[in-house]
């Protein structure tokens, strides 16, 4: 089956694109590479891709009926919108620049695909969008659920909060299946060694303590240890990319199962948006995370501490009960263990590491 993924050729978009390719699916990744690296989906997973953006209406319309060559005369059965700009800090320093991109962009391959749908007899196809924990903005729980309150307090979580919301009122208005997953702390890398986590520049936690450990930053910034948690640093729940990857294809299935033609007089049958998290309920301190890198590599660390990071909250932990019940989704490499060996692997095999 045909799949367009948005943004494939970037970090948990890439570890699904093998997912898929593995389940039997065809991927086809549509990726602009402005995060993404075409090597991955060109050399790598040798996986069809066009090089353009989600933005592009006319490119993402002859995708989805199938007309662009790079279809190979398929149709696209399901979306899977990965695509977007995702860190926190400077989505404060470039807030239309996520807007546009995040927002904008995801509207108009929205419009295309309800378009598309329409004109189809089995109506728009699946889609399935990359939502975050930031929407929840500061937890007023222990661990969140689906239902907690969505105040996000940065421009990001705000991007991913309205994208929601525009899935939530197409889905109703046009019957577009769609399944919106929240992801909490993406880690750990294909146990393979084919693909893993590269950003530039790099902000996220494990890969900083990595290259902290092999000399390439001279020691890590723990950012803040005041935090109301018990040892003073910031607690995250960190799962597996490649647990995260299997949960899209499980929801992939579900929506396939669900989707419902339109009615005899060609009415859209409206459907209500299903919304999961994707975490494992268990936090890690960044000081557990560090110990925990020490005891995989066997290799020692500098780390200061700095003043906290603007808008972290001390803590984000996820209660997932409803992807594991619904979706049947299980977190089979989401232990810190795992997810450390898993990383070290690849950032080892990363050139100047
Ligand atoms: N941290 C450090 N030092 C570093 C990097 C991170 O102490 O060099 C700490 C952070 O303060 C935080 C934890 O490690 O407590 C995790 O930080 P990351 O940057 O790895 O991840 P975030 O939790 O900030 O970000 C993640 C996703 C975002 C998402 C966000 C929701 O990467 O896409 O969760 O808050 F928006």
């Amino acid at each position: 089956m045909l799949i367009l993924v948005t943004g494939g050729a970037g970090y948990i978009g890439s570890h699904t694109v093998k997912a898929l390719r593995q389940a039997g699916h065809s991927p086809l990744v549509l990726d602009d590479f402005s995060s993404g690296r075409r090597a991955v989906v060109e050399d790598t997973l040798r996986v069809p891709f066009v090089e353009g953006r989600v933005g592009d209406g006319a490119l993402v319309r002859s995708l989805l009926t199938g007309d662009h060559p790079a279809c190979a005369g398929q149709r696209v059965e399901a979306v899977i919108h990965f695509a977007g700009r995702s860190i926190v800090g400077e989505s404060w320093q470039r807030p239309a620049e996520y807007y546009g991109s995040n927002v904008s962009e995801a509207l108009s391959l929205l419009q295309a695909v309800v378009e598309v749908g329409a004109a189809a007899a089995s109506g728009p196809a699946p889609f399935i969008f990359s939502s975050s924990c930031a929407v929840y903005g500061l937890p007023r729980t222990l661990t969140l659920t689906e239902d907690h309150p969505l105040e996000p307090i940065n421009p990001y979580g705000r991007s991913k909060r309205m994208v929601e919301e525009l899935i939530r009122d197409l889905a109703l208005a046009h019957g577009l299946p769609s399944i919106i997953l929240r992801y909490f702390n993406a880690a750990g890398a294909d146990p393979d060694g084919e693909i893993g986590e590269v950003h530039d520049p790099e902000t996220h936690l494990i890969p900083r303590v990595l290259d902290a450990m092999t000399g390439r930053s001279p020691f890590l910034q723990i950012f803040g240890d005041d935090f109301d948690t018990p040892d003073g640093t910031g607690i995250r729940d960190y799962t597996h990319v490649c647990d995260l990857a299997e949960a899209h294809l499980l929801a992939v299935n579900r929506l396939l199962l669900r989707r419902a033609a339109p009615a005899a007089d060609g009415a859209p049958v409206p459907f209500r948006t299903l919304v999961y998290n994707l975490g494992t309920g268990q936090g890690a301190s960044v000081q557990e995370v560090i110990e925990a890198a020490k005891a995989v590599t066997g290799r020692g660390l500098l780390a200061h501490v700095a003043p906290r990071r603007g808008g972290d909250p001390p803590r984000l932990v996820a209660c997932a009960d409803r992807a594991r019940g619904e979706l049947g989704w299980e977190p089979r490499r989401s232990d810190l263990p795992t997810i450390l060996a898993d990383a070290w692997r690849w950032h080892q095999a990363l050139p100047g590491r």
